[in-house]
């Protein structure tokens, strides 16, 4: 875990601060994408973390432990660090570039090396024709591969990120990006990354930081900030329709209807009848005394029903199928399409109805993105 403390920075040659009070904790296991304009202080934030750049207010603690109270050199071995121009050595092979601190530990030679080859393969490399040559026979993805294997080459449970791929094409950067997600699920670090680019702090981040002139404008999970910017500068950064290039962060528990009409099961078909008269619906929820449901009715079911004293729980019939509040938009509409119903439920965890989505609740939501696009 990395935290901040009312963490401030002021360069010597200058009266300003460049970064103002930080607080912000970095779950063990996580990425944090840092994010802001340029100039804004995200690289000073980083670097004060390996003590690159000294701290001139607060303090930065890693597990507990104050940063000042660890031993430099071997704090900043224990972070990976990977930066846009890559830092390979160009006399170097890409081995060993790699392994230059296992080197400088003397750690053992053969365990070190099939680490390399080891993590030359998760990020896309093959070991055998990449290991031996020197940075310039390689392109601009290789070599940030290549950056991005040294810094996972010790081992280290923190890895430090500013803006890695920011200089790389946009198809090239996807890769990177997929192959980051892929090492993170095997080795999960605790990664801080710098980015200036929306969509990779989106794609990327467990919690995304947004910066403005030094402050923290946000910290928050990607959906969050989508969901709820904490400013105008915030939802103009984001992107207003953000949300929609990401509809798997659209729930049912965000569209649904919250309060649709519901009926208990005993009540007699006649009854229900004049529910829906009253609510201007042709349909009802039918629930038990414990809000459990039991299923829906329309008001023609009722009006061939024989017997208008029914409890309106034996005319009720089953949804062809529930949703659960975290459902996403594109598993409903999935839903909708598979079993031609225009009628989903969402269910709690004891069965109890939460909402309801129908075809029109959808609908809506969907329109909304272009009617957005015309207030912008
Ligand atoms: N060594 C330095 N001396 C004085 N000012 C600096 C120095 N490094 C950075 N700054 C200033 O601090 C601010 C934040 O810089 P930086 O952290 O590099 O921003 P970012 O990485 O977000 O682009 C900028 O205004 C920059 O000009
Ligand atoms: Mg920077």
């Amino acid at each position: 875990m990395i935290q901040f403390e009312n963490v401030s920075k002021k360069y010597p040659n200058s009266d300003t601060e460049v970064v103002k009070n930080i607080n912000l904790t970095i779950p063990t296991g996580q990425i944090a994408v840092i994010i802001g304009p340029s100039g804004c202080g995200k690289t000073t934030c980083l670097k004060m973390i390996n003590r690159l750049i000294k701290i001139t207010g607060g303090r930065i603690l890693i597990d507990g432990k104050d940063i000042m109270d660890y031993d430099v050199i071997k704090l900043r071995r224990s972070m990976g660090y990977v930066i846009q121009q890559t830092g390979l050595f160009p006399h170097m092979t890409v081995r060993e570039n790699i392994e230059i601190i296992p080197t400088l530990e003397k750690r053992d030679k053969e365990k070190t090396s099939r680490r390399t080859k080891e993590l030359m393969r998760m990020i896309g490399l093959d070991p055998e024709e990449f290991l031996d040559r020197y940075p310039t026979q390689l392109s601009g993805g290789q070599l940030q591969r290549v950056g991005v294997a040294r810094a996972f080459a010790t081992d280290p449970d923190i890895i430090l990120m500013d803006e890695p791929f920011s200089a790389l094409d946009p198809i090239t950067r996807g890769q990177l990006q997929d192959e980051l997600i892929f090492l993170q699920e095997k080795l999960k670090k605790t990664i801080v990354f710098v980015t200036h680019d929306m969509d990779e702090a989106i794609k990327l981040g467990n919690m995304i930081c947004i910066l403005k002139d030094g402050e923290i404008v946000q910290y928050d999970t990607p959906e969050q900030i989508m969901k709820n910017p904490a400013t105008e500068y915030v939802r103009e950064f984001v992107g207003r329709n953000r949300i929609w290039d990401n509809p798997e962060y659209i729930h049912a528990e965000d569209i649904m209807i919250t309060q649709p009409l519901t009926v208990p099961g005993n009540l007699p078909a006649l009854q229900t009848l004049e529910q829906m008269r009253i609510h201007q619906v042709n349909g009802a929820m039918v629930l038990n005394r414990e809000g459990v449901f039991l299923g829906f009715v329309t008001a023609l079911d009722i009006q061939r029903t024989e017997d208008k004293n029914t409890p309106v729980h034996k005319i009720a019939r089953q949804a062809k199928v529930t949703a659960a509040p975290g459902d996403s938009i594109v598993k409903l509409l999935d839903m909708v399409n598979k079993n031609k119903t225009s009628l989903i439920p969402v269910l709690g965890e004891g069965e109890q109805l939460l909402g309801l989505i129908t075809s029109s609740s959808l609908v809506t939501t969907l329109s909304r993105q272009y009617i957005n696009y015309e207030e912008v």
